[in-house]
């Protein structure tokens, strides 16, 4: 399996705090079958969590040095929150896509607007990026009317859930819309956002999530979608919610 959204990278944001978490994050990943690693470090526009793309990639060399001996690769980018200078911060190494492909991950506030987003996907599609909108199951508005994902559907987007939430990691709302979003096959990709090491049961949310959609549609989410957002291939997106 590919995982595309993890904390991983030590002091750079609320994710790992020292190299050596870091190193047990990796080890951990690796024990739950992940060969290929995308660190997504966030960036928060004017927050403390703002550190460039340079400034990750000398940690990032650190840590890859660490684990040269281990098997798993592994591969540099962001998680932004949404800001209207997304296009500015990509153009100046700012932030960074996943594997220099039009893939890049992005975040809302978890109380935040959907239609605020809308205007953002507009413009990275039109520059002929496609934003993948990271754990849609987590947003209040989302979660009031989940019909509101027909707003971000208009755009060219992946839709990315967070394994944990099929155990309740964030509670129940976000189980329920996690369970909702598979049934009707509106995720591409499944991935852990991990932070912390021992903090989820990522085994558990697998086997759980297999039982829920089989193991075929699971390879796809952790496995052949990621991998073709880290070729730069395109994904087929083809959702029941629709089609009904
Ligand atoms: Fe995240």
């Amino acid at each position: 399996m590919i995982d595309l959204h993890t904390h991983i990278l030590f002091n750079t944001d609320d994710g790992s705090k020292s190299i050596e978490d870091s190193v047990s994050l990796i080890k951990e990943e690796i024990d739950n079958g992940f060969k290929k690693i995308v660190l997504t470090p966030h960036y928060m526009e004017n927050t403390k969590y703002n550190l460039t793309y340079l400034e990750n990639l000398n940690k990032f060399n650190e840590l890859k040095d660490q684990v040269k001996d281990l098997d798993i690769e592994l591969y540099l980018s962001n998680e932004i929150l949404v800001t209207e200078s997304i296009i500015d911060l990509i153009n100046n190494n700012t932030i960074k896509e996943i594997n220099n492909s039009k893939y890049i991950l992005i975040e809302l506030p978890l109380n935040g607007s959907i239609r605020y987003l809308s205007t953002v996907l507009f413009n990275l599609n039109t520059k002929g990026y496609i934003p993948i909108i990271a754990h849609p199951e987590r947003y209040v508005s989302l979660q009031n009317k989940k019909e509101n994902i027909k707003i971000l559907l208009d755009y060219d987007v992946i839709l990315q859930g967070n394994l944990g939430s099929m155990i309740g990691t964030y509670g129940n709302k976000s189980k329920k819309l996690y369970k909702w979003f598979l049934k009707n096959d509106l995720y591409q990709v499944l991935s852990t956002d991990i932070h912390r090491p021992n903090k989820i049961n990522i085994k558990k949310a697998l086997k759980k999530t297999s039982r829920y959609i089989g193991k075929n549609k699971l390879d796809l989410l952790t496995n052949i979608n990621p991998n073709n957002i880290i070729n730069n291939l395109d994904i087929e997106i083809n959702n029941k919610y629709f089609t009904k």
